[in-house]
């Protein structure tokens, strides 16, 4: 009864894959916020090195990963893949589950897959310091590591809420040397104009995002890094389902079906996309399934529009799955995923009709969290409980249908540093949340009128 595939280290990819080359649409063009014309290279230069500008818009399949990335990757890469034998168990399913697990990194998420290498690209560059925004904390983390071991200082802006929700977080990125500021803050221009209007804002990424963006435009030494949603971000996580497909040969198995979360789409992107490309080539095809909050419901609730990144409307238009810049999700305990858009790949995929999208409450998705602690032993981040919601629904249809199915899915991170939110849940003072079609029609009266 095998539990654990293992890859050596020299097997560890040594490129990315990227979806771009595979689909059969290409994606729509990036518009400039000012002139709605598509952005040229020297639009994002502000914001990003040329390298990472090149690998968001390139559509080669496979791009190498550079040595010095990899030789870090090696701290924890190839991360293993589990077959949760206990929980298929205690669920009584004839189906088979893995999950592939993430939270072996130095920072317990996917996160590090970008960071290290972001964090390379603009050292290469000569970059010395990054902004970044967090929401969970676990990208301001992996950054704050990232920048640590290339030699760049970070600033962290956390949106309010969870900085008050995981104070160890903030002291994790202080240890790696980085500077975290509770969003929205007074460091910036946006940030002291959300606070005169709202003092006690709670913050969201969109304001996150603004006010890393703020500080990286307004000084050609410093950049800025995002930790999700970009083409090179889900590029880089690509290595999550290239060594999954691996290890799935290794246990002689194939995904009927593959889950993963969705906050901004780079953990979900990661596992599925090398899977979807397989499938877009003519090899077999699973099915794919994100999972994401009813209370922030991008994909199965949102709008297939032009929208800005952020909330200050600093970054370009893209097309994507979107609830409006202007929205404020609910202080929820999944962080991670709360944010008003959806990776543009991610958007593309869903209208091409190659994933199916559906949405939980955050206590259905505790519950299944902790089904899983207590047969697998790993307490997952309150953003993977939403995978595991997804897998173990999949199991229990299996077992409805009598079916043998292979589930794999995503746990992108461990849950040591949201251990108030499972408190919270235990306690029974967690609350649903689903939005009312008034409210998610008011969120989404402030998009942009675009002609493309
Ligand atoms: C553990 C974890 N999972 C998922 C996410 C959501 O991001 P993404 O959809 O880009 O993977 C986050 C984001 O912070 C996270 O920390």
């Amino acid at each position: 009864m095998q539990t654990k595939f293992l890859l050596e280290e020299s097997q560890m990819p040594k490129y990315w894959y990227n979806l771009q080359a595979d689909l059969p649409e290409p994606l729509p063009a990036v518009l400039h916020p000012g002139t709605q014309q598509p952005v040229g290279p020297s639009d994002l230069e502000p914001l990003f090195p040329m390298a990472l500008i090149e690998q968001e818009v390139t559509t080669e399949r496979e791009i190498e990963i550079p040595e010095p990335v990899r030789d870090v990757y090696n701290l924890w890469r190839p991360a293993p893949l589990y077959r949760a034998h206990r929980l298929e168990k205690a669920l009584g399913t004839p189906a088979k589950i893995f999950y592939k697990y993430e939270g072996v990194s130095p920072a317990g998420s996917h996160k590090p897959n970008t960071a290290i290498p972001q964090a390379f690209y603009n050292r290469e560059a000569g970059i010395r310091t990054l902004t970044t925004e967090t929401g969970a904390g676990q990208w301001g983390t992996s950054l704050s590591f990232a920048g640590s071991l290339f030699d760049i200082d970070v600033t962290v802006f956390q949106v309010r809420v969870s900085y008050n929700q995981k104070p160890y977080r903030r002291a994790v990125m202080e240890t790696y040397g980085a500077k975290c500021v509770a969003s929205p803050s007074e460091l910036t221009e946006f940030g002291r104009k959300v606070l005169a209007e709202t003092p006690d804002h709670t913050g969201s990424l969109g304001i996150a995002i603004s006010e890393a963006v703020e500080l990286a435009v307004k000084d050609p030494n410093t950049k800025y890094a995002l930790g999700s949603v970009l083409n090179h971000v889900l590029l880089h996580q690509s290595i999550i389902g290239l060594e999954a497909m691996q290890q799935m040969e290794m246990a002689d198995c194939w995904p009927d079906v593959i889950v993963g979360c969705t906050g901004g789409g780079s953990n979900f992107a990661g596992i599925a996309f090398p899977f979807m490309g397989h499938a877009l080539r003519g090899g077999e095809k699973s099915r794919i399934v994100a999972v994401e909050p009813s209370a922030c419901p991008t994909l199965t609730r949102g709008k297939y529009a032009y929208d800005y990144g952020d909330t200050a409307h600093m970054t370009p238009l893209t097309k994507m799955h979107t609830l409006g810049s202007g929205f404020t999700p609910p202080g929820f305990h999944a962080g991670g995923l709360r944010y008003h858009g959806m990776a543009p790949l991610v958007s593309h995929a869903k209208e091409l009709g190659l994933f199916d999208a559906v949405s939980y409450t955050q206590r259905e998705c505790f519950e299944a969290g902790v089904l899983f602690a207590r047969n697998e032993g790993i307490v997952p981040a309150p953003e993977a409980n939403h995978a595991v919601k997804g897998a173990i629904d999949e199991a229990l249809r299996c077992k409805r249908e009598g079916k043998e199915e292979v589930i794999l899915f995503n746990l992108c991170g461990h849950g040591h540093f949201d251990m108030a939110a499972y408190t919270s849940y235990f306690a029974g003072e967690l609350s649903d949340h689903e939005y009312d079609e008034q409210e998610l029609a008011m969120a989404l009266s402030g998009l942009p009128s675009v002609n493309a």
